[in-house]
């Protein structure tokens, strides 16, 4: 177990718990080995086996958002103990935190070894569920890292989705040593499938189907591998009328089994807002929001923006990438910027080797990987795995 549980303390397993993966990752650094990391409770809760658990909440809770999850799941197993961590601790927080059952709050920064005593206060206090006792599986079923899940959208139809999620995506499974899945949850119209020329066995459905027994093993069997990349390829279905089948609720289970064992998990969407959508840009640690170069993509995006917005998306978990982004479109990316509130971390080119890749059922950047096109999508690559750390 991890720094914060030694020396003599009960052996108890540390979930860190925050939106924001830089904060929770340093908490659970700071926390030592046996903590990881998870980006909300939703992700963290069918992960819990019954063995003793403290949950370190992270300062993304001293809104008071999420606390009756919070809440609800202490009330459910009693095996289970919080604590918090802000960055501003007041009498009201500290009240609304009490109220849903976590049992210290701590000010941050905090000493390492000041939050290891106060997970071992709560540690001390945890029952174990009778269930629980015999099992020697691990408190908590993950490997350690989970992998991260990049969402590609756009309000926009045609704006270049599949383009870029596909070739963020084969560029990361070339990157990567551990596998990478492109899923295609454009459940009516997804082309990935023809876009890499896969003629798949399996596809979104299968998944679905086996969802009562879904685990990494048999998810894998369901994948289609895209030869020159490696990538794995969860397919839309064969049939726009499957698409029905397909709730959020399945999407984010097949997302959260992928992610248990993938370094990067890249969905590709359809181009408007439905429940599945907005699951996957939920449980997504990135949204890609891609928009054209004019004026009714910019509209659209807008739009789009705004209602992320309304639905409390963390703005920081949004990148804009802007494609077909040339001088000869005449529209200023200074002005879409602006227009937008956003700054663009991806500019792409507009290329004709783009549909000419396309339509040879290859990936650009292998196909073409001098063009301008396929350097912006290595450098966008860049921003999540960058080329060096190659193993
Ligand atoms: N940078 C680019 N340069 C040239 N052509 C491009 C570029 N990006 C995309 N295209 C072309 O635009 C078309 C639409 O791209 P793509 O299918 O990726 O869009 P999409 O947003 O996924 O569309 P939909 O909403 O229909 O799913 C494709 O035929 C592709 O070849
Ligand atoms: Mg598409």
């Amino acid at each position: 177990m991890g720094g914060a549980t030694g020396g003599g303390r009960p052996q108890v397993a540390v979930a860190v718990v925050d939106s924001d993966q830089a904060i929770r990752s340093r908490l659970a650094m700071q926390l030592g080995q046996g903590a990881t990391p998870f980006p909300s409770i939703n992700d963290l809760a069918p992960r819990l086996s019954g063995q003793p658990v403290v949950i370190v909440l992270g300062p993304a809770f001293s809104s008071g958002a999420e606390l009756s999850a919070v809440e609800q799941l202490l009330t459910a197993r009693r095996e289970v103990g919080a604590i918090m961590a802000t960055n501003e601790l007041t009498t009201d927080l500290l009240q609304k935190a009490l109220r849903a059952g976590v049992k210290d709050v701590l000010q941050l920064p905090v000493e390492s070894t000041a939050l290891a005593e106060a997970v071992a206060r709560v540690a001390n206090t945890l029952a174990v569920a009778p269930a629980a006792t015999s099992s020697s599986s691990p408190a908590l079923q993950a490997d350690g890292e989970l992998g991260r899940v990049i969402t590609v959208f756009s309000t926009k139809g045609g704006a270049g989705k599949s383009v870029i999620a596909t070739n963020l995506a084969v560029v990361l499974a070339q990157r990567s040593s551990k596998p990478v899945v492109l899923i295609d949850a454009d459940l009516q119209f997804g082309d990935i499938a023809v876009m890499l020329k896969l003629s798949p066995q399996h596809t979104i459905v299968d998944a679905v189907s086996a969802l009562d027994r879904l685990d990494a093993q048999l998810l894998q069997s369901l994948l289609i591998e895209h030869g020159p990349s490696k990538l794995k390829v969860l397919p839309a279905p064969l049939e726009p009328a499957f698409a029905d089948q397909i709730g959020a609720a399945e999407m984010v289970r097949i997302v959260e089994v992928l992610r248990s064992f993938c370094s990067f998990v890249v969905v590709d969407t359809p181009a408007y807002f439905n429940d599945v959508v907005l699951g996957l840009i939920e449980v997504s640690d990135d949204v890609l929001l891609v928009a054209g170069m004019d004026i009714p993509n910019i509209k659209n995006v807008k739009i789009g923006l705004q209602t992320l917005r309304l639905l409390n998306t963390p703005m920081e978990k949004l990148r804009l990438i802007l494609n077909r982004a040339n001088s000869k479109v005449k529209l200023d990316v200074g002005e879409v910027e602006r227009t937008l509130g956003v700054t663009a971390e991806a500019l792409i080119p507009s290329d004709v080797v783009v549909p000419q890749a396309v339509n040879k059922g290859e990936a650009v950047v292998l196909n073409a990987p001098k063009a301008g096109v396929s350097k912006s999508i290595e450098q966008l690559t860049d921003l999540f795995l960058p080329a060096k750390k190659k193993k």
